[in-house]
């Protein structure tokens, strides 16, 4: 049986974060919505950090009000959910945010939540859920994090392939590429949707796609990074035909 089409969610913080960091009004972030969404991308994926290091509140208004179909990552926080709860994005994706990391390092620790934090995700899921938005929950690929997802309430989760994209290592990478099909096996089995991404390009992209429960990647640095040489619009569509071909 052929499987269906997986979406493609396209990360600009790193655009907004040459806007950031120089204070200017471009790099326009409509513009790359507008290009990225013409070149294949079925959802804009960005991340309002608690630090606002790259996307500010101002860039999630504009971003929203252009894109069609938008996924908000954030951190478990009043304030972030005040703010998705407002903006409205399709989807909203929880993620761990530590102030001095380069990136999301490592999924969210849901099993290890303290009870009222935990009660805390379960209050934001249902939230999310009556404003039509659509909860995932970014974690590791572990049975026990699954296992704490169901309790929670949400129906997806990402799966973090950032351990799996950064190993150098043949057998290392081949237990990662394991550990990431049982964990989407799992979470397929007790109806949960898998998303995933983190450290994805286009060398690594094509085993996670055979991997069928996964219905949708994220990607942001190494389509960023592509598009220094090749122009947006054409790394986003050979990110697209990569998904589409393989
Ligand atoms: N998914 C999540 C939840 C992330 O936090 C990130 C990084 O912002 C990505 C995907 C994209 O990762 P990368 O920039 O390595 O492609």
């Amino acid at each position: 049986m052929a499987r269906n089409k997986i979406r493609l969610g396209i990360n600009i913080d790193h655009i907004a974060t040459i806007k950031t960091n120089r204070k200017t009004s471009y790099p326009s972030l409509i513009e790359a919505v507008k290009i990225a969404e013409d070149s294949g991308a079925d959802l804009i994926t960005v991340h309002l950090r608690e630090d606002r290091r790259h996307i500010q509140d101002q860039d999630l208004k504009d971003i929203r009000s252009v894109s069609q179909n938008l996924n908000l990552e954030m951190a478990l926080t009043e304030e972030m959910l005040g703010i998705c709860l407002q903006t409205k994005p399709n989807f909203c994706c929880i993620v761990p945010e530590r102030r001095e990391e380069l990136t999301t390092e490592g999924g969210l620790d849901i099993s290890g939540m303290t009870k009222s934090k935990f009660n805390f995700l379960k209050e934001a899921i249902n939230a999310m859920s009556k404003n039509n938005i659509v909860p995932s929950l970014f974690i590791d690929p572990d049975i026990r994090q699954i296992d704490s997802t169901l309790e929670s309430g949400a129906k997806c989760i990402e799966l973090h392939t950032g351990t799996y994209s950064d190993a150098t290592d043949l057998d290392h990478r081949e237990m990662e590429m394991s550990r990431l099909k049982s964990a989407a096996e799992y979470a397929s089995d007790n109806k949960i949707r898998v998303h995933a991404g983190h450290g994805l390009n286009l060398s690594n992209l094509s085993k996670v796609c055979r991997i069928t429960q996964i219905e949708e990647v994220n990607i942001g640095h190494s389509v960023v990074a592509d598009s220094i040489f090749k122009g947006l619009k054409r790394a986003v569509q050979d990110f697209r035909s990569a998904l589409d071909n393989d």
